[in-house]
């Protein structure tokens, strides 16, 4: 199945336009978190791409230093109103930075990525981010598999885009989505172990439409 050719960049004005579309559509943090670092001891983290804030406040919930950076300053608005109502402001800090061009002052414990697509490669975004884990530390990776939302009850693409998040369009546009395979090759098996590498789906229930959800997910720990 082809992607829905894209005619715009995935930049500033896009993803802001796109939150401010989405008012009043929060979703619970992606099931993944919890699956994939209940194991883990809390330190820093980084949530690249934190949208509205849902994953980086579960993360500070659950005892980690979190610091949620992304382009759309709409989006950490919401982020920060979610943080306060959580309890959690000591622990999490928003920044608005553009990912394809940040570094970050020191490396992180965990950093964490979820259905970010930047207005680069895929690829080359997670390569990016993956430079910023600190040795002995983790990276999770979770992401669209192609053609990876369906509205199950209307038997259709969801044109909303059904993210468990809420940006719009039924499907990921073609070059945000990479293999599973892909992805792992980013990391070098002399630097990283890969701890858990699945093709999953779910489904998620929202009052007006059934999403079924194509995901991938990657974890893995930082050798060297
Ligand atoms: C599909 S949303 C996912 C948001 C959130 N992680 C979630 O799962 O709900 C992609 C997010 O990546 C952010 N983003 C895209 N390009 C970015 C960039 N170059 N630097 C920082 N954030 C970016 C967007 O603003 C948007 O919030």
């Amino acid at each position: 199945m082809k992607g829905r050719h894209v005619t715009h960049s995935f930049d500033k004005q896009y993803w802001d336009d796109h939150w401010r579309e989405s008012v009043g559509r929060p979703t619970p943090p992606n099931p993944y978190l919890e699956e994939q670092l209940a194991g883990l001891t809390p330190g820093t983290a980084l949530d690249a791409g934190c949208g509205t804030g849902a994953e980086a406040v579960w993360l500070a919930a659950h005892g980690w230093t979190v610091t949620g950076a992304d382009l759309s300053p709409h989006a950490l608005r919401e982020a920060a109103a979610l943080a306060s109502e959580a309890g959690v402001l000591d622990r999490v800090r928003w920044v608005e930075a553009d990912l394809t061009g940040w570094e970050p002052e020191g490396r992180f414990d965990l950093v964490v990525t979820n259905y970010a697509h930047p207005a680069i490669p895929q690829l080359e975004f997670y390569r990016r981010i993956a430079d910023w884990v600190t040795v002995g530390g983790t990276l999770l990776i979770v992401g669209h598999l192609h053609g990876h939302v369906s509205d199950v009850r209307h038997s259709a693409p969801d044109h909303t885009h059904g993210n468990p998040h809420g940006h719009d369009g039924g499907h990921a546009p073609e070059e945000a989505t990479v293999t599973l395979a892909d992805t792992v090759a980013v990391l070098d098996p002399d630097r990283w172990t890969i701890d858990a590498a699945e093709q999953r789906r779910r489904s998620l229930n929202m009052p007006e439409r059934e999403l079924s959800l194509h995901d991938l997910v990657v974890r893995a720990t930082r050798l060297r």
